[in-house]
């Protein structure tokens, strides 16, 4: 059984190496992002809840995601593992994943964390463009769609995420900075943790990481 969490700022590539790895593994890629613009889009309560919080680049309360990622997680579909890519985002928010495991009696997943500069960072996101059917993320310069703002899968249109405007990355970087350093302080005890550099070119860092796991297991 697999279970990877993938740390990183916005931007670092977690979703994008999350899918790949997903594929090469067979597990599902739990997104907490996209779980919950799911929710907006669909106009549930927990969308209401957390549209405003993603809208100004703040995190939705600690209770409220861990609920959901928890209750996932006991679900079937991740009987022969997982890839955590959003969660934990807060110390709160590691230690009940930790709670959990003892619970049910499972050793820690791993856990990489993907590190860019700030600089790159704003130049990936300000540039990406998302499916607004399949939810397939392009970059205008570095992976441009092969028809102007239509998804190269199923023909959606590209739309840019409303927390991709300039103004809210900058909250959000602000956000993640707050919050990592307790959480690498928290992971980098454990044999599993490992950090990896995600200004390397999206395949080579797939390579890397599945060959980590692949020692490590
Ligand atoms: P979420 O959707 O998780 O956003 P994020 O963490 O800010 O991450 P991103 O999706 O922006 O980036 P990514 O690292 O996945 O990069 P990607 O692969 O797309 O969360 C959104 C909001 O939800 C949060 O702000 C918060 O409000 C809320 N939330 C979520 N989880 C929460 C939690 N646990 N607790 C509380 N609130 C929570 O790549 C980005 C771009 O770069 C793409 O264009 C891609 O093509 C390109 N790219 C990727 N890798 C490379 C590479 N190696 N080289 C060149 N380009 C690359």
């Amino acid at each position: 059984m697999l279970k990877l969490i993938i740390l990183g700022p916005p931007g670092a590539g977690k979703g994008t190496q999350a899918i790949k790895l997903a594929k090469t593994y067979r597990i599902p890629h739990i997104s907490t992002g996209d779980i919950l613009r799911d929710n907006i889009n669909r106009g549930t309560n927990l969308g209401e809840q957390a549209s405003g919080f993603i809208k100004r680049g703040e995190l939705v309360p600690d209770n409220l995601i861990t609920k959901i990622i928890l209750e996932k997680l006991d679900g079937e579909e991740c009987n022969l593992g997982y890839i955590l890519d959003g969660f934990p985002r807060t110390i709160w928010q590691a230690k009940k994943l930790d709670d959990y495991f003892r619970r049910i009696k499972q050793n820690s997943a791993f856990v990489i964390n993907i590190k860019v500069d700030d600089n790159i960072l704003v130049d990936r996101i300000t540039g990406r463009r998302t499916c607004q059917k399949c939810g397939a993320t392009y970059h205008i310069i570095n992976l441009p769609p092969k028809f102007e703002n239509k998804c190269n899968i199923c023909r959606g249109n590209l739309v840019q995420r409303p927390d991709d405007k300039i103004n809210v990355i900058v909250n959000r970087l602000e956000v993640f900075k707050l919050q990592i350093k307790k959480l690498e302080e928290f992971y980098s005890i454990s044999p599993n943790y490992q950090i990896f550099d995600g200004s390397e070119e999206p395949n080579n860092l797939t390579k890397k990481i599945a060959k980590y796991l692949c020692c490590s297991e």
